[in-house]
């Protein structure tokens, strides 16, 4: 049956009515209408839908709503500062690190976190952490610069 559960999202308390099966990934777009996070293959294959926990970046399709409770979530809505991007928004913008956009948010999260996880420090390193992330046009050149960017 449906359960009520409580998500720190972005830094706000959201209250949500799902079933305990459900997936962050579907509480996160269907429930809260953060539909930022995008589903891609929903099993851990294509990083679209990629989010931070506790400051750590998960596949948000291969955890449960429900079992997250009580930690920190940050989706792509929470980066920016208001009208302020984060500079790793800016960097795939001024590198074209994205064409049809769809893989772009969770790039964008695995980039800020493998930035601050101190995984970009070659070209060879963020193209490791990174590989979790599929893109479909094939931007990684672009994205790659992007984050390499970022981390200097
Ligand atoms: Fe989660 Fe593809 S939608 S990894």
């Amino acid at each position: 049956g449906v359960t009520e559960m409580t998500l720190r999202v972005n830094g706000t308390v959201r209250t949500l009515r799902a079933e305990p099966r459900v997936s962050l990934l579907d509480a996160l777009r269907e429930n809260l209408d953060l539909t930022g996070t995008k589903k891609g293959c929903d099993y851990g294959q294509c990083g679209a839908c990629t989010v931070h926990v506790d400051g750590r970046r998960i596949n948000s399709c291969l955890t449960l709503a429900v079992m997250n409770q009580g930690k920190e979530i940050m989706t792509i809505e929470g980066l920016a500062k208001g009208e302020v991007l984060h500079p790793m928004q800016e960097a795939f913008i001024k590198h074209d690190g994205f064409q049809c956009g769809y893989c772009t948010p969770g790039q964008i999260m695995s980039g800020v976190a493998c930035v601050r996880e101190g995984k970009a420090g070659t070209d060879a390193e963020i193209r490791e952490y990174m590989s979790g992330n599929l893109c479909r046009c094939g931007a990684y050149p672009n994205i790659v610069a992007a984050v390499r960017e970022v981390a200097r």
